[in-house]
C-alpha cells in the first residue's frame, strides 16, 4: 500500500470525493438521476462522481482490495484483496443536492461481514471534522479521544429517530426529551459516539451496510451498543442489496429502547 495507515489511505480518498463534488453541492444538475445503482435507489450524478473519485486513488494506490459501493456494488482491485474496502460516496446525497450542510464520506475497512469492521472512517464534508475508530483501540474525533453519554432516562434523552415509515416507534410519541432526524445515517452515528445523541434508531428496514459499517465501530469503540430491532448483533453480508433495522445507543438506555420498537 503506498498510504501508510488507513487513516491516510481514507483520508486521501474523502479529499478526492471533497475536491470531485465541490462544484457540484447545491446545484440541480447534482440530482440529476443517471441510473439504478447497484444497491436498488438511483445513481445520481453526485453520486457518481464521487465514487468515480474514490476509485481513481484507490487504483493509483496499487493494494489488492474488494470495494464494496453503494452504486457499482462490489469490484476487485489487484489481483489478491487484502481486506474489503465499504464505502459510500456520499452519505446524505439529498442534502448536498439541496446545500443542505449535513453530508459525509463514511468509510470502513473489514473482513468479511458486518461482525468484522476493522477501522471506520467518517469526514463531514461541510466541516471537515473526521471521527475514526480502530478496533479495541478506541473512537476519536479529529484525533481527540470520544466516549458515549451516560445518561438512561428514558425522559433525558436525545434520540435521532427514522419513523416516518409503518414502523414508527413509540419513542417518537414525546416519550424521549428530543427528537430529530438529519437524513445521513453515517454522521448521526457519530453523534451518538460523541455523546451529543444518545440513541439513533432506524426501524424503516432501509438502512444500507454502506450507511452504518463506519459508524458501527465508531459507536462500538466509543463504549457504545449496536444492534438490530431485536437486539442481535449485526453480522450482515458486505451486500449492498441487503437491508437492515438498527437501534445504536450509548449502552445505557439499549434494553428501554429496544422494549419500545
Ligand atoms: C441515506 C442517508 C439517510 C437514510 C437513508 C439513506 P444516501 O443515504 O443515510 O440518513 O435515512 O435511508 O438512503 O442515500 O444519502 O447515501
Ligand atoms: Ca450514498
Amino acid at each position: 500500500m503506498k498510504h501508510n495507515t488507513f487513516y491516510d489511505l481514507c483520508n486521501d480518498v474523502a479529499a478526492s470525493i471533497e475536491q470531485a463534488v465541490s462544484g457540484l453541492v447545491g446545484k440541480p444538475e447534482a440530482g440529476m438521476v443517471l441510473r439504478i445503482g447497484a444497491d436498488g435507489t438511483p445513481t445520481e450524478k453526485i453520486d457518481e462522481t464521487a465514487e468515480n473519485a474514490a476509485l481513481q486513488v484507490l487504483e493509483r494506490d496499487g493494494i489488492s482490495m474488494r470495494f464494496v459501493s453503494e452504486e457499482l456494488g462490489e469490484k476487485t482491485i489487484g489481483k489478491e484483496p487484502e481486506f474489503t474496502f465499504v464505502l459510500d460516496p456520499i452519505d446524505g446525497t439529498f442534502n448536498a443536492v439541496h446545500s443542505i450542510p449535513f453530508y459525509c464520506v463514511p468509510i470502513a475497512i473489514c473482513g468479511s461481514d458486518l461482525s468484522d469492521i476493522r477501522y471506520g472512517y467518517v469526514k463531514n464534508l461541510v466541516t471537515g471534522d473526521i471521527y475514526t475508530a480502530e478496533r479495541g483501540k478506541g473512537a476519536f474525533f479529529n484525533n481527540e479521544p470520544i466516549h458515549v453519554s451516560s445518561r438512561s432516562e428514558l425522559s433525558e434523552l436525545s434520540v435521532i429517530s427514522y419513523s416516518h415509515r409503518p414502523h414508527a416507534v413509540a419513542i417518537n410519541n414525546h416519550i424521549a426529551r428530543r427528537v430529530r432526524v438529519f437524513g445521513c445515517a453515517a454522521l448521526e452515528l457519530c453523534y451518538v459516539a460523541s455523546g451529543v445523541f444518545d440513541a439513533f434508531i432506524d426501524m424503516r428496514g432501509m438502512l444500507r451496510i454502506t450507511d452504518i459499517a463506519a459508524g458501527k465501530l465508531i459507536v462500538k469503540e466509543a463504549g457504545g451498543m449496536i444492534t438490530d430491532g431485536n437486539g442481535e448483533l449485526l453480522s450482515t453480508p458486505l451486500d449492498v442489496k441487503k437491508r437492515v433495522n438498527l437501534v445504536a445507543s450509548n449502552g445505557k438506555a439499549h434494553d428501554k429502547l429496544l422494549e419500545l420498537v
